[in-house]
């Protein structure tokens, strides 16, 4: 079977017939999760992780969508130095002009460009004839190709899509110069075989299908994202569009990890290579995860608590007689450690500033100092110090920023004899703010006394805590999602103390409001 390489730009070299491009579309179609909204300032920090780790091409955003999305796009294009920055457009010339502004910085820009090509997609949402839509294929992929030597277009709800129409609108948008063929499974609908049939349909009945790279875009809604995926690499398919966490619309599309992960162990039957440094997948995750508020289920794979935790007596013998017994993957391979002990009370700044080296951070001096500061007082809070509070306690402190809002002091006084009380001191633009409130518990006291020193008040969404470590004195990490007039953003915050973890991230999420409102409306904080 002939695969093709095409001439696309994130193939650094095209005679590697073997090599798997990932296309990552956490800020993307990740974003469309309900609820897994990102800032400029979140979507910036994994942009920058996903092109450490060796993403071949980002998908940032929708431009056209709204201003956040076209700055992200923008700013992402700005920075990337490797990556292929991707911005996607439904057809129309408005959309393909906003992502090719948005691009313009990048220094491998490409648009990806779509329209659906269903007979219930055009009959009742385009509610547009075929030859019709056939012409807009043309048209949007000639005029997105004005802008970019990268183009990558894609048949929305291409699994329901009768054959002859398909293989129509692919030979039309391969000669109006698109590079690289997306086949989305729109709404999670196909079985393996019947995905991978597609893809090999396609490149065999395709006349030009040697001039483009195929790809999958899967959704996960009947658990078969992944299979799908690999599916159509088997079939020549060389670009696998996929997110962190498996992130995405309804059930998510195919997860990164698990790709990657499939390919890596499997060489035996699936001599496919990508360019991803799997050793970073953990920390993606787990950045993926502390930004949107999505955790991770314990048994998911490659990333979960237990995907290398080994419970049964069995198991756990044969580990330790050979460790390929029942591990078919180190955990290394991901990025997982055991967990060290790294550093207690006498640590001095050299040595922490080594260990933030070691762990992937890089921190401006006041930044540096102030997690030094929290370090130090943690230290002498908690006997053990593991990488995992170091990562919890300079992401609490990354997280913050500007933040106008800001924790000073908080008592609280709970147990079964109510009221509980929370005396709480913020800083609020600089200046010391105290208040005490009751509660339905100290959770509700504190974002109660919250609420009244900032006279903000955004429904609580989720209310989630995740300990850090083991150990009745492990860090708590605490994860909030507020809206607030149909804007949802999520608040995280770490502290040894769950209730003063809760303050804080309340805090976070009221402040990223406060951005928010700031550049429609921007006012003094009521107290
Ligand atoms: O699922 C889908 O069809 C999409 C397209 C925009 C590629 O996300
Ligand atoms: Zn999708």
């Amino acid at each position: 079977m002939s695969v093709n390489t095409g001439s696309n730009p994130a193939n650094s070299d095209p005679a590697d017939s073997d090599r798997v491009i990932i296309f990552d579309t956490t800020l993307r179609d990740g974003e469309q999760s309900p609820g897994a909204s990102m800032n400029l300032d979140e979507k910036l920090r994994i942009a920058a992780l996903l092109e450490e780790m060796g993403v071949d091409v980002i998908e940032a955003g929708f431009p056209i969508a709204s201003n956040g999305d076209f700055e992200a796009v923008n700013e992402i294009a700005k920075r990337a130095k490797n990556s292929t920055i991707c911005g996607l457009a439904r057809s129309a010339k408005g959309d393909i002009e906003r992502a090719a502004e948005a691009l313009k910085p990048a220094v491998r820009p490409r648009i990806h460009t779509f329209i659906a090509t269903s007979p219930l997609h055009m009959k009742f949402k385009l509610q547009m004839e075929p030859d019709e839509v056939y012409q807009q294929v043309v048209d949007s992929v000639s005029y997105a190709r004005s802008f970019t030597d990268d183009v990558d277009w894609s048949p929305e709800d291409g699994t329901r899509t009768e054959h002859d129409f398909l293989c129509r609108c692919v030979e039309a948008a391969i000669k109006a110069g698109a590079t690289c063929i997306n086949l989305p499974d729109t709404v999670g609908y196909a079985v393996p075989e019947e995905f991978g049939n597609l893809v090999r349909m396609l490149i065999e009945r395709v006349p030009n299908s040697d001039k483009a790279v195929f790809s999958t875009h899967c959704h996960n809604d009947l658990g078969l994202a992944v299979a799908n995926s690999l599916a159509g690499v088997d079939a020549g398919a060389r670009q696998v569009e996929c997110t962190i966490n498996g992130l995405g619309e309804r059930a998510g599309n195919a997860a990164l990890e698990e790709i990657v992960m499939a390919l890596r162990t499997r060489q035996d039957v699936m001599p496919y290579t990508t360019n991803v440094k799997t050793e970073m997948i953990t920390k993606a995750s787990r950045l993926v995860s502390t930004i949107t508020g999505f955790t991770v289920q314990p048994n998911k794979a490659i990333v979960g608590a237990n995907a290398f935790a080994h419970e049964s007596g069995i198991h756990q013998d044969g580990m330790l007689k050979n460790a390929s017994t029942y591990e078919i993957m180190t955990p290394e391979s991901v990025g997982l450690s055991e967990s060290k002990l790294v550093m207690g009370k006498l640590s001095g700044r050299a040595a922490f500033k080594e260990k933030l080296g070691e762990l992937g951070y890089e921190m401006g001096d006041n930044a540096f100092q102030d997690a030094f500061r929290r370090f130090k007082a943690l230290a002498d809070k908690k006997r053990e110090i593991f990488d995992e509070d170091i990562v919890a306690l300079v992401d609490d402190e990354i997280v913050r920023g500007n933040d106008r809002i800001r924790f000073v002091s908080l008592q609280v006084v709970c147990g079964s004899e109510g009221p509980q009380t929370a005396d709480l001191t913020l800083e609020i633009d600089g200046e010391a703010r105290q208040m005490k409130a009751t509660g339905d518990g100290p959770v509700d006291a504190v974002f109660n006394a919250i609420k009244e020193l900032t006279g903000y008040s955004a429904r609580l969404q989720l209310y989630q805590v995740h300990a850090v470590t083991g150990g009745t004195d492990a860090q708590a990490e605490v994860t909030v999602r507020l809206e607030e007039g149909g804007k949802t953003v999520n608040g995280q915050g770490a502290d040894t103390d769950t209730l003063v973890a809760s303050a804080r991230a309340y805090m976070n999420g009221l402040n990223k409001l406060l951005v928010k409102r700031e550049k429609t409306a921007p006012s003094a904080l009521s107290a």
